[in-house]
């Protein structure tokens, strides 16, 4: 039987990815930048403040010899995305990848959160994600090749996190949801879609990193013996979005040391 020849040619020498919250100190997307830029590819980095962004930039082209850009940019302002997404595309190698990693996390519960904070994380994590993702799709579909990849949260599949509420795990579920889609929807155009839905990782994101009580009580539901690092997240970021990950589409990669199974 012939076998189909791996299509390692549609890739790009040095692809281009852009990874969405990537400017706080200890958080995922920071060492998704380094991860990504280690492995030789070009990185666009955005967040809210353009300092840090532009500083990130710096210091992955100076670790890793890759071109870098960093870009403040507000993902809920769908102007600034649009502005930003033809900005990387002007002055980076080809986009191959996107990160949907910003986000926002919600701790109220249901019966006391406020309109204006279950919009906010609405506005963050399901529209930024959807004006980051469609302005990037137009450079995927040009080049017939593209990855997406939406961080969730093992929030969403379980029905709230350590910290996580309804408007959290709403929001997150989204995501979800939004992949399966655009697989179906996008696969015609060399675009896959996936997700991947992190457990607790030790980030700063619920507000300061994790203390050594509430590591004692996680570790009780991780098969695993450990809490998550940026690095596990990182690294299955990669995969998803690297040459190896092409054949898989619409999927979520569950980086949670086992705390939830399904
Ligand atoms: N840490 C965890 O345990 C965990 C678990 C599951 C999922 N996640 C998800 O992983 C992603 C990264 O989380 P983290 O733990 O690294 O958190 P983090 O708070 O360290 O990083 C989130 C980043 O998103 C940025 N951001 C927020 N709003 C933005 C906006 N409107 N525009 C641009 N950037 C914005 C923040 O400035 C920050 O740098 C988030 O989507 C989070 O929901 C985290």
């Amino acid at each position: 039987m012939a076998v189909t020849p791996y299509p390692a040619s549609d890739f790009p020498r040095q692809p281009a990815a852009l990874v969405t919250g990537a400017a706080s100190e200890r958080g995922i997307g920071r060492a998704t930048a380094h991860r990504l830029a280690r492995e030789g590819w070009a990185v666009a980095v955005m967040d809210l403040d353009e300092a840090a962004c532009e500083a990130l930039a710096h210091e992955l082209s100076q670790t890793h010899g890759v071109p870098a850009l960093g870009l403040g940019v507000d993902i809920s302002n769908e102007q600034q995305v649009i502005d930003a997404l033809a900005q990387v595309d002007a002055e980076l190698p080809q986009l191959v990848g996107v990160v949907n990693n910003a986000g926002i996390s919600s701790p109220t519960p249901f019966t006391e959160v406020s309109t204006e904070e279950w919009k906010r994380v609405f506005d963050v994590n399901v529209h930024g994600t959807f004006f980051v993702t469609r302005e990037a799709v137009k450079i995927f579909r040009r080049h017939s090749l593209g990855r997406i990849v939406n961080i969730s949260s093992a929030s969403a599949e379980r029905g709230g996190g350590v910290y996580g509420r309804a408007a959290y795990s709403g929001s997150k579920a989204a995501l979800l949801g939004f992949a399966k889609t655009w697989a179906r929807e996008l696969g015609e155009y060399g675009i896959t879609a996936n997700s991947v839905a992190p457990g607790s990782i030790d980030t700063d994101i619920m507000g300061g990193r994790l203390t050594d009580e509430r590591k004692e009580v996680l570790l009780q539901e991780l098969p695993v013996g450990r809490v998550g690092t940026v690095d596990d997240v990182a690294g299955a970021i990669h995969f998803l979005l690297g040459r190896d990950g092409g054949y898989l589409t619409g999927v979520t990669l569950d980086v949670n040391g086992g705390s939830h199974i399904h």
